[in-house]
């Protein structure tokens, strides 16, 4: 008799189990063709189900192929529907490392780059949700065009040419799925086998992982505090384009100031090679105003990528390409391959909320409330470790970095930290020459509460490794 363990307490309906089970047991030669199976009577009786529940699963089963009857004589495993079990080769990527669905209960996490998704505007979200489902036409729910609605790509040109100080028109906007589609579009845009890129270092892990997977070699320039160091771009390269995150350089933290933005365009006109400067999260900047885009010194130069991720949530999927003209239609064509367009009914939202001014208040709220957790947290590094500890870029965005005396923050030192309930993340994690920020951690406070944010530094100052 075919033994099928029956769980009563998982939500998987019965049927579904006894028709899986035995469609596992075909699959990997454990029923081999030609076998005859119990009848539906016997195998309820013996599995305690009622008969419906076996001949459903059996129904499915026919109607997929793996079994056959045969008149009179019963239900039998049909040929051919054995399949070689190939052991998987898979790994897991950064990607899939990055989502975590089931943090480990009671971790304080101190994950950089996320929004604090509590105070998402959902009331409002959901009313324009409503009034634009209610009154858009039917021809915006068809497909749309691969750049994006029009009407949001008016808007928001106008919202960033008033806020980023970049110089747009409509017509150079390409709206991605998030910033990383449209790196993914800048690399296929300018970048075959072999090419150069020259990046910053450390720069996030996900953009060298994009831009080495189009083929292209980088070429790492320094960092410091004021971010890349233009001053060590070489001369002798002649790269596709230069990466750089000038107003707030993730990780160390940097806005690249007026001299180094000339050098690196003087650089660029040079060289005939193009700049892209992701403006990831500049909109926090905790003193004075944000610092204006490398794009508007120079459009004809500069590739400017925006994303809405931080500024409202991760899950809107919403970013955008601002390109000069030459490149936009190679752009359109890239982005329609990819996936048509990004879905319009967020960009009609999103469009409606930053018209009517919700999106520069919200930002504004949420930068006073990020400022006195970077405060408290400022505070509370102080006060664990005094003089052990030094931070740095702290004036923008939703993490810090914290250089403390003697420490190299291996994969095993990392784990003891784990050990008191506390999860850090190295720079080094970043960096494309290793070894000289081994000893700087990133610490996000974006999504912490303030107590959270006084347990956490109290977790890291009393682990093993700070004793
Ligand atoms: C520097 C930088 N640029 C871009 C992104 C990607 O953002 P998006 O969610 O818009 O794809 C990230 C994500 O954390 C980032 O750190």
């Amino acid at each position: 008799m075919l033994w099928i363990p029956i769980d009563r307490t998982k939500d998987a309906p019965l049927i579904r189990q006894v028709y899986r089970q035995i469609r596992t047991a075909i699959l990997q030669g454990e029923l081999l063709a030609g076998e005859k199976l119990p009848s539906t009577r016997e195998l309820a009786n013996e599995l305690h189900v009622s008969r419906n529940v076996v001949i459903e699963a059996y129904d499915q089963l026919l109607a997929e192929g793996y079994l056959v009857t045969r008149q009179g004589a019963g239900t039998y495993v049909a040929e051919g529907t054995y399949l070689e079990q190939v052991p998987s080769e898979q790994t897991t990527s950064s990607f899939e490392q990055k989502v975590e669905l089931t943090p480990k209960k009671d971790m304080i996490d101190f994950r950089s780059g996320i929004p604090d998704l509590t105070f998402f505007p959902r009331r409002i979200w959901a009313k324009l949700s409503y009034e634009v489902c209610h009154d858009i036409s039917h021809s915006l729910l068809s497909y749309g065009n691969p750049e994006g609605v029009p009407e949001f790509r008016a808007i928001l040109a106008r919202y960033l040419v008033k806020t980023r100080g970049v110089h747009c028109q409509p017509e150079q906007l390409v709206i991605t799925s998030g910033a990383t589609q449209a790196l993914t579009l800048v690399a296929k845009l300018l970048l075959s086998e072999g090419e150069q890129v020259v990046i910053e270092d450390p720069i996030t892990h996900d953009i060298q992982s994009i831009f080495k997977s189009a083929g292209a070699s980088l070429y790492p320039v320094p960092v410091d505090e004021q971010g890349m160091r233009t001053e060590l771009l070489p001369s002798e390269l002649h790269p596709s384009f230069v990466f750089v995150t000038p107003s707030h350089q993730f990780p160390v933290g940097g806005a690249l100031p007026i001299q180094r933005r000339i050098q690196l365009i003087q650089f660029a006109r040079e060289k005939s090679c193009y700049l892209v400067e992701d403006d990831y999260d500049s909109e926090f900047r905790y003193e004075g105003a944000p610092v204006s885009s490398l794009q508007g010194l120079d459009p004809d130069r500069v590739i400017y990528i925006g994303s809405f991720s931080k500024i409202l949530s991760p899950a809107l999927r919403l970013g955008y390409l601002i390109l000069p003209l030459e490149l936009i239609e190679r752009c359109r064509q890239l982005k329609w391959f990819s996936d048509l367009h990004t879905p319009s009914l967020n960009q009609i939202i999103l469009g409606r909320f930053i018209e009517a001014g919700h999106l520069e208040r919200h930002i504004l709220k949420m930068k006073k409330r990020y400022k006195k957790r970077r405060d408290s947290l400022l505070r509370l590094l102080q006060h664990y470790f005094t003089d052990r500890v030094k931070i740095y870029g702290y004036s923008t965005g939703l993490h810090l970095i914290a250089e403390f005396q003697n420490i190299d923050f291996t994969e095993q030192v990392i784990e003891q930290i784990e050990k008191a309930g506390v999860r850090v993340y190295p720079v080094e994690q970043h960096t494309i020459v290793k070894g000289l920020h081994s000893n700087r951690l990133i610490i996000g406070y974006g999504h912490l509460r303030e107590e959270e944010l006084e347990e956490g530094v109290r977790r890291l100052g009393n682990s093993e490794v700070f004793k």
